[in-house]
């Protein structure tokens, strides 16, 4: 039987946090072995908000790697390519964007969202209208059967879906696949502070973070306001540190949970437990991401081997799509 054909990607625009993790790649690890998976490093999508700095991007892209590699994504199983690598992805983009009609990419949530919140970055520019049509542009060009996201992302693959249906009906054809979505079983992690997890508030750890800047920031954590001595009974479902333990420390979260509430564990002794925990799971991924991060040899080898890969597949498909659209 012939696997499925997956496809998803990230854009490279900053450090990796747990978030990032839970939230991206701990499913496409599981997925390597039963599908056909595609990874996608979308510096393009990236350059679209910081065109300001490329050099950020070509930087963040290369650190993602390293950390994709050091959480177990394998270039045995996967391929792992970088956007801008197999420009066949802006082929597709520009025909897809003939197709686009304007009002689709106008009324996307996600775009009247970013022109809302552009306190930072001014995105008002031709490309970053055309984000989702990229986007469409990425999964259609494997012919991906499903697509790993999350909720944030749904609209993009709806459109996707649209730009796909249109091209078949347009061209009379059916070689574009419309893909499914593959939402991805998330376990929500809020930030240090108890907000959202975000890196404009400061509130995220890295997965590379280093145990003393881990130890900092465990020891910051928000926990139950109304516990203020050691054996004041705690509620731990507002606590944040207690959050981090059910993720990080399941053995133990159950019994932690009894013991705050019944006011007989101290935050302090529960924070250290906390701290274990999350070096015990942060440290391996620290030391192979240094590990990558130093072996440039190595770390070119396995992209521009992905990029080969990535390319074979792209250019054939685009290939029989032009010829579905006869257009020689
Ligand atoms: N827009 C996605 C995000 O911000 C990243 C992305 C780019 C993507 N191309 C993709 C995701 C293709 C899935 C499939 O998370
Ligand atoms: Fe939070 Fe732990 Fe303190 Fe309870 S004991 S309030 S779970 S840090």
């Amino acid at each position: 039987m012939t696997k499925e054909i997956i496809l998803s990607g990230m854009r490279p625009t900053g450090r990796l946090h747990l978030g990032n993790y839970l939230g991206a790649m701990k499913n496409w690890i599981a997925m390597q072995d039963d599908y056909n998976c595609y990874f996608e490093i979308a510096d393009w999508h990236a350059l679209m908000s910081d065109y300001g700095d490329p050099g950020s991007v070509t930087r963040n892209s290369r650190d993602m790697l390293c950390v994709w590699l050091a959480v177990g994504l394998d270039p045995e199983k996967c391929v792992i390519f970088r956007q801008s690598d197999v420009p066949e992805h802006l082929e597709l983009f520009f025909i897809f964007s003939t197709i686009t009609p304007l009002g689709w990419l106008e009324r996307c949530p996600t775009y009247k969202e970013a022109l809302v919140n552009n306190d930072k970055k001014d995105i008002r520019n031709y490309a970053f209208l055309g984000y989702p049509s990229l986007q469409a542009a990425d999964i259609a060009l494997y012919r991906a059967d499903k697509v790993p996201v999350g909720k944030d992302q749904l609209p993009h693959l709806e459109l996707t879906r649209e730009v796909i249906r249109r091209f078949n009906h347009l061209y009379n054809t059916d070689v574009m696949t419309e893909p499914g979505e593959v939402l991805t079983k998330v376990q929500k992690l809020k930030g240090t502070d108890g907000r959202k997890m975000s890196k404009s508030y400061g509130n995220t750890i890295y997965l590379t973070e280093e145990k003393a800047s881990l130890k900092k920031k465990v020891n910051k954590m928000v926990t139950d306001p109304a516990r203020i001595r050691v054996d004041d009974k705690g509620h731990p479902e507002v606590c944040s540190v207690f959050s981090y333990q059910k993720i990080f420390n399941q053995n133990e979260a159950e019994k932690i949970n009894n013991e705050c509430k019944s006011g007989t564990i101290g935050c302090v002794k529960c924070k250290k437990k906390l701290l274990n925990n999350l070096n015990d799971f942060i440290q391996p991924i620290r030391e192979k991401y240094l590990y990558y991060k130093e072996n440039t040899k190595k770390v070119n080898k396995i992209l521009e081997d992905g990029n080969r890969r990535a390319k074979k597949t792209a250019s054939e498909n685009l290939k029989l799509f032009r010829k579905e659209m006869n257009y020689g």
